[in-house]
């Protein structure tokens, strides 16, 4: 549990030196930050500013997610060259409460204004992967993520958008966020992913797990 452990002592420490939180504005529309992120990914005079900003609100996410978005903990997501979209859109769910984690991701989140979410996802996007080959793939996870799971994450596990890249993530994150989705308990509820995860026994999570955390991200 060095994990808890990590969690516990970062909470006292850094909670004290977290900025103001967002003072309780509204929420925007999260279409009006997605159109936010595509306008300044495509202004290449807008964009090094917002990297810029990106870099200096996620120095306090290293603590967990590691140097760049490169995780060293097994629990925690690999963030660096994740899609963009997908990241602003996971950090407005925690906002919202449509995505609950037990530890100090929602406070965190929370404690960001709108637009830094946007930065940060910009930001974090285009950090270059770590890569650490895992120890072992899985010959029946390939097979299995071929016939369910590559139509809408594609074949080398990229994602596009609000689709996530999954090659390369941290194993023990993927086994238990592909659990969540199954049981159905409200931490994660996404329709698609219920589905495809309805029918899956956990040997069949674990060889995906194993495939996934084993490709070149
Ligand atoms: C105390 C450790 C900790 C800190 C600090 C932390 N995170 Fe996290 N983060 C986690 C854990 C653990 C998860 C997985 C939680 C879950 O799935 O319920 C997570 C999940 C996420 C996810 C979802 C990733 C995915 O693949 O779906 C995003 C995005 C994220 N964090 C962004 C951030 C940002 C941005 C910061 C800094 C502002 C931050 N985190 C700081 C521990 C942390
Ligand atoms: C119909 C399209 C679709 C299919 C098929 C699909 N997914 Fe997903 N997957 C998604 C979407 C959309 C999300 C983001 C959901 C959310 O917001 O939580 C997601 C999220 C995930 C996540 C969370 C990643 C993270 O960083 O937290 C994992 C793991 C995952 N999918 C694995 C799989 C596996 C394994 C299969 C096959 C058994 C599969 N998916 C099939 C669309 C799909």
């Amino acid at each position: 549990m060095k994990y808890r452990l990590i969690v516990r002592l970062f909470c006292l420490a850094a909670w004290a030196a977290l900025p103001s939180a967002h003072a309780g504005g509204a929420e925007p529309p999260a279409a009006v930050l997605h159109e936010r992120l595509t306008r300044l990914a495509a202004s290449p005079a807008e964009l090094p500013a917002a990297l810029r900003r990106g870099q200096a609100a996620a120095s306090v996410c290293r603590h967990c997610h590691g140097p760049g978005g490169n995780s060293a903990l097994p629990e925690v997501p690999n963030l660096a060259s994740q899609n963009a979209d997908y990241l602003l859109e996971q950090m407005n769910k925690f906002v919202l409460g449509t995505r609950k984690s037990s530890d100090f991701m929602t406070g965190m989140i929370r404690a960001l204004t709108p637009e830094e979410r946007v930065d940060i996802a910009l930001f974090l996007s285009r950090q270059p992967v770590a890569y650490a080959p895992a120890a072992r793939g899985s010959d029946a996870g390939r097979a299995l993520f071929g016939q369910l799971c590559a139509k809408c994450h594609g074949d080398a596990a990229a994602g596009s958008h609000r689709i996530p890249r999954l090659a390369g993530q941290q194993m023990k994150y993927l086994e238990d966020s592909l659990k969540r989705y199954r049981s159905g308990m409200g931490e994660r509820l996404d329709p698609m992913m219920a589905a495809y995860t309805r029918n899956l026994e956990d040997t069949d999570i674990l060889a995906l797990a194993a495939h996934l955390a084993a490709l070149r991200p």
